[in-house]
């Protein structure tokens, strides 16, 4: 996935930038530690979530589309010294295939919302219960739209970060635009970086680009139960609270009968 081969480098910045990932992260991980059995993470990206896991003791199979992303979470396990204790297997979450049926899969951090139309969300919440054994939990994320919120982030640029490239070791400014198209539902979203010479002209710009494409919590709910789950907890934050019609997040826990 092209998108995220480019975001690689900047997703540490990003992710440092977005406070909820802090609490994302203590949810998953909390669910990864009390699974007897298999854990798969979809989307594993650089292993923000699964090597925290892994770190505290629980093995971790992770899924990705980017080699890049996948590399970096490579040599972050082999410089932990974790290699063994996470298998990365480089494959699209609408098809992946597992060595055997998994007790926990997560698909975290709105990544449902890069699959852009229903029938690829469908795909991927249907291919989750096929992998996963007899009661086995799928556990899944997003942000509830916000039409106030919308309004106010649409095409406004935001200053994300500053930082020093490790690389070029110039100033950096990591900022950010939302671009939203209510009735389809989709939020393109452009990342780019500044990166300053001493006397502050812009010695390189570089625009990424990322699409979601978001559900209404009813919408979700019905591409769960259609897949054949049985909904336990819709929680509106990663804290446990109920989910509300104004609730920032839509976090799902769901058991395959
Ligand atoms: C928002 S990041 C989440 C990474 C990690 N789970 C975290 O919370 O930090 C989304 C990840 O999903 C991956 N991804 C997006 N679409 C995918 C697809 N169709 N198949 C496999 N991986 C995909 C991206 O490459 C990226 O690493």
């Amino acid at each position: 996935m092209a998108g995220y081969d480019d975001f690689a480098e900047i997703y540490d910045a990003w992710v440092q930038s977005v406070p909820l990932t802090k609490h994302n992260q203590a949810f998953y991980v909390a669910e990864y530690l009390k699974t007897a059995g298999t854990v798969v993470e979809l989307g594993v990206g650089n292993g923000r979530i699964a090597l925290e896991a892994v770190r505290q003791g629980k093995a971790v199979i992770g899924v990705d589309s980017s080699t890049v992303m996948l590399a970096q979470c490579r040599q972050r396990a082999e410089a932990a010294g974790m290699a063994e204790t996470v298998t990365l297997i480089h494959a699209d979450i609408r098809d992946f295939v597992l060595p055997e049926p998994a007790e926990l899969i997560a698909l975290p951090f709105h990544t449902i919302g890069h699959l852009v139309t229903t029938d690829d969300k469908c795909r991927v919440v249907r291919q989750v219960f096929d992998q996963l054994a007899a009661r086995g939990r799928f556990l899944l994320d997003h942000f509830v739209f916000n039409p106030a919120r919308a309004r106010e982030l649409d095409r406004a640029p935001r200053l994300r970060a500053e930082y020093t490239s490790a690389t070029t070791g110039r100033d950096v400014l990591l900022w950010e635009t939302s671009v939203f198209d209510v009735n389809e539902q989709t939020m393109r979203l452009f990342a780019w970086t500044d990166e300053l010479e001493e006397d502050g002209s812009l010695a390189q710009r570089r625009y990424r680009r990322l699409t979601f494409s978001w559900l209404h919590t009813d919408q979700m709910r019905a591409i769960i139960e259609e897949a054949g789950f049985v909904i336990e907890h819709a929680y509106g934050y990663y804290d446990r609270r109920p989910l509300k019609d104004d609730s920032p997040e839509q976090v799902w826990v769901a058991r395959k009968p």
